[in-house]
């Protein structure tokens, strides 16, 4: 099929195919919610690269493949707009980066981008090592863990020492900081977002105590400089040449270590378990640590750097479980799109569970085969979305696989690992972004 790309649209051409299935006015909404991997793989399945559902009375695109990927990250916020379908996570955080306007987004990008840039990056390093490093000597000679919350642990400990430094960190734990943050973390619901269940009004509390907690520190800080990571953020001159006002700071902190925290202790929490499930990659894996770490003490950017299987095991973990599933955005002029015309007011979305699973594209897409991308290069375009792309590429995407990597090879290069949960029996829980439900893992110190 010739796929065209435009916006200036034909009336004649038809609006993407809707999926069946759809109930009066919620439209797809319980079977999205049941099994939304089954749902979006159905639809490709039925249509191919674009189809329609409605959920909620709200119809979206689904596009699914590299072509329709790469438009869809590839059009402006103006084309493609980002601040409704985002609302729910505006409505934990406050409308800041691209949960505001086009406006905010371009006030509040460097101060984003500042803190990973070359020098931040570089700090992040040894507090990660440090941290991970702590975590596993604590762990003694041999037990067991529940994996999925001592990696969510493991996970905030690194974000709070890396963003905001130890001080910072040890201060907003004592006053409760993350005990409003899981409050916080509990209240993501992309669709009943806006009604006053519990949950919401749980979550409204806590944006008023984490205010309540921050703002001394911030008017400390602001009397008292003192060089960290905190301070960082409070001097940072948005794009406009001022520092961001103190609302602003603390939604900010709060959004930041979500995003630090919500999305990589997921991943970080699946890598473990493809790794322990596949004795024939992780032999390699163990192989090439002891080669590459040895016996020291921290991990370098060299090291880094020659952990390829390491690496590509984190790789491979985002293509089968990434956090990020589905992305959105608001169609704000009428867009033409492999032969459809998607009209301005729907929403477009895309789904890793088809887009992750093209056999054109992933040799044995069903199969953790890490090799796809350490020696056959596959997903080297759109084809792989983990991290999104164009203008809205994550930011932290490289903290996130520094972190992941560090996590596989501190703990592997000390411990011998089996599941005590079986792996058939470990489901997916999207009570907040995607990670694995309850499950049991033993050490042992080799
Ligand atoms: C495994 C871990 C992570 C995954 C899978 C992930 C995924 C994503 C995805 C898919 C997007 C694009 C959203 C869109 O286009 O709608 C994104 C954006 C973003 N991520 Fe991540 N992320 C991860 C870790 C992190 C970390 C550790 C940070 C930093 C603390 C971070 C900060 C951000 C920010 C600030 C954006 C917005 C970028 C912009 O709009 O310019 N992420 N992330």
């Amino acid at each position: 099929m010739l796929r065209t790309e435009t916006l200036s649209t034909s009336p004649n051409l038809p609006t993407p195919p809707m999926l069946s299935g759809g109930l009066p006015y919620i439209g797809h909404a319980i079977e999205f919610y049941r099994d939304p991997e089954r749902f979006f793989r159905r639809g490709y399945q039925a249509h191919g690269n674009v189809f329609g559902i409605k959920l909620l009375g709200q119809p979206m695109a689904i596009l699914v493949g590299p072509q329709e990927q790469s438009f869809f990250f590839k059009q402006t916020d103006k084309q493609l707009d980002m601040e409704k379908p985002y609302g729910f996570l505006a409505a934990i955080f406050g409308k800041i980066a691209f949960l505001g306007s086009h406006d905010t987004y371009q006030l509040h990008r460097p101060v984003l981008h500042s803190l990973f840039g070359r020098e931040q990056m570089a700090g992040y390093l040894p507090v990660m090592s440090r941290v991970v490093g702590t975590w596993v000597d604590g762990l003694g000679e041999r037990g067991e863990m529940e994996l999925t919350h001592e990696m969510a642990e493991l996970v905030k400990e690194v974000a709070g020492r890396c963003f905001l430094g130890d001080e910072v960190h040890e201060r907003l734990e004592a006053a409760g900081f993350w005990e409003q943050y899981d409050a916080l973390s509990a209240s993501l619901d992309p669709l009943l977002y806006k009604l006053p269940l519990p949950k919401f009004i749980r979550r409204d509390a806590a944006k008023k105590k984490i205010r309540a907690i921050l703002q001394p520190l911030i008017e400390e800080r602001r009397r008292q400089p003192v060089a960290d990571g905190f301070q960082h953020l409070l001097d940072q001159p948005d794009g406009g040449g001022q520092p961001l006002p103190d609302d602003i700071i603390a939604s900010f902190f709060a959004a930041l270590m979500f995003a630090g925290h919500e999305t990589t202790a997921g991943q970080a929490a699946w890598s473990i378990l493809h790794l322990i499930e596949n004795p024939d990659y992780r032999m390699g894996v163990l192989e090439e640590i002891d080669r590459v770490l040895g016996k020291a003490a921290e991990v370098n950017h060299v090291h880094l750097r020659e952990l390829a299987l390491v690496n590509a095991a984190v790789q491979e973990t985002g293509r089968l479980r990434p956090s990020a599933e589905t992305l959105l955005r608001e169609v704000k002029e009428d867009i033409e799109l492999s032969g459809y015309r998607i009209p301005a007011g729907w929403f477009v979305m895309t789904s890793t569970a088809a887009a992750h699973f093209i056999p054109e594209y992933f040799a044995d897409p069903y199969r953790y085969d890490p090799a796809r991308f350490s020696e056959r290069k596959e997903g080297a375009g759109f084809e792989l979305i983990t991290f999104g792309g164009g203008l809205h590429k994550c930011t932290g995407m490289n903290f996130a696989r520094i972190e992941m990597s560090i996590i596989l090879a501190l703990l592997f290069r000390q411990y011998d690992l089996e599941l005590v949960t079986p792996f058939e029996k470990i489901g997916v829980d999207r009570g907040g972004s995607s990670r694995p439900t309850r499950t049991l893992v033993r050490y042992m110190r080799k």
